[in-house]
């Protein structure tokens, strides 16, 4: 099957728009306003602003606040428009390392709400990972193993994230002390203390243990929640004479509270993900596929629209297709591509023809 531009009748979800993404994020607002649960972005600096490209190299090159003044030119009025797009709790993360960093965050105080924005860090070069190895033997300081995410919230005290379910180590000691046939085990804090807790605060209740004791008390779940663990046996009584504890099994994925930084990623399985296509070297620095699945599950509902309008090789496409070919889930996504470098007919459009076989549960319409 081949992607045709005229492939535009065929029963439809998701959309890539080529042009300029201001011109075409204004075009869409009409349909799209407060519909966009979240964007990802991962804008050019130094290099692809053409229109400020020769200005800052020629006569700017020295002038550090009028070179970043160019770029925040660039990108003040394409996060306002984006920023219109989004849902009453949709929000934008913005890659951006150390060059444009202190510049975007604030700039997106201004558009968002200097309460609105949070920083995440990127460990980009996993320690078991060569890549950056030979760079370390050249560098004088340190290596730069990070990058950053600028998140911007439309209501941030409202926000909630997913915690993904994954299966991490246990760092303390644990056993199995009940013989449980999930096997060993160790038991987390389930409630505030006695004097912590706050006879008005959420989940203010009594529980009854096995031998008859009242423990009154502010707990980390609902009653509701408590007594669905009891019956599955995840509640550990211990003697009777402790206030309950949570059993947490070694063997089970857990819920883990996502962290600002980002671990275990490496920078160089974006390339990898391009080659499964046949697509490497022809970009530079794609994102990894898996770092965009990771901010789609933790901070997107599985049927949401989400957008790049930087969209580049596709990484977020591939991310959202194997989401829904893989768990089910119903994300439609919104891409724009100015076809800079021919980016989306030599890399873009190629990748989506592939992907779109290998995740027939995704249709593409274009608009050109
Ligand atoms: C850093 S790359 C994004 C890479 C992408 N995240 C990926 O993983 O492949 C930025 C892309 O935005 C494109 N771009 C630059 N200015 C643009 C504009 N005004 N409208 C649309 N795309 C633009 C560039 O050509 C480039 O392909």
């Amino acid at each position: 099957m081949s992607l045709s531009r005229s492939q535009q009748a065929k029963p439809l979800r998701h959309r890539l728009y080529q042009g300029d993404n201001l011109d075409v994020m204004r075009r869409i607002l009409p349909e799209f306003i407060g519909k966009v649960e979240f964007i990802y972005i991962d804008p050019p600096y130094n290099t692809g602003i053409m229109q400020y490209k020769t200005y800052r190299d020629k006569m700017w090159g020295r002038y550090e606040r009028r070179r970043h003044e160019a770029w925040t030119d660039f990108m003040r009025p394409r996060l306002e428009a984006a920023y219109k797009l989004l849902t009453p709790l949709g929000k934008m993360f913005v890659s951006i390392d150390d060059h444009e960093f202190p510049h975007l965050v604030l700039l997106m105080r201004d558009i968002f709400g200097r309460e609105n924005v949070e920083v995440m860090i990127w460990d980009k070069v996993p320690r078991e990972g060569t890549a950056g190895q030979g760079k370390m033997k050249r560098s004088k300081r340190f290596r730069i193993d990070h990058e950053y995410i600028v998140v911007g919230y439309v209501d941030r005290k409202n926000t909630r994230f997913r915690k993904p379910r994954v299966m991490a180590p246990l760092t303390r000691s644990y056993d199995n002390r009940d013989n449980d046939p999930r096997g060993p085990w160790i038991s987390a804090e389930l409630c505030k203390s006695k004097a912590k807790s706050n006879p008005k605060g959420k989940n203010y209740y009594t529980v009854v243990t096995p031998s008859g004791r009242e423990i009154t008390r502010q707990w980390h779940v609902s009653r509701a929640e408590f007594e669905r663990l009891d019956a599955d046996g995840r509640i550990w009584w211990g003697s009777g004479r402790i206030v309950p504890r949570l059993k947490k099994f070694v063997n089970e994925p857990r819920a883990l509270t996502p962290s600002s930084v980002i671990k275990n990623i490496s920078q160089t399985e974006g390339i990898r993900d391009l080659r499964k296509w046949d697509l490497a070297d022809a970009f530079s620095h794609p994102k990894p596929v898996r770092l965009l699945q990771y901010l789609l599950e933790m901070a997107s509902e599985p049927d949401a629209t989400v957008m790049d309008f930087f969209a580049g090789s596709g990484s977020l496409a591939e991310a959202v297709m194997r989401l829904n070919h893989e768990q089910g889930h119903r994300r439609r996504c919104l891409l724009v591509s100015n076809n800079e470098n021919q980016s989306l007919d030599k890399i873009l459009l190629p990748r989506i023809e592939k992907m779109m076989k290998a995740y027939p549960d995704n249709n593409w319409e274009f608009i050109f």
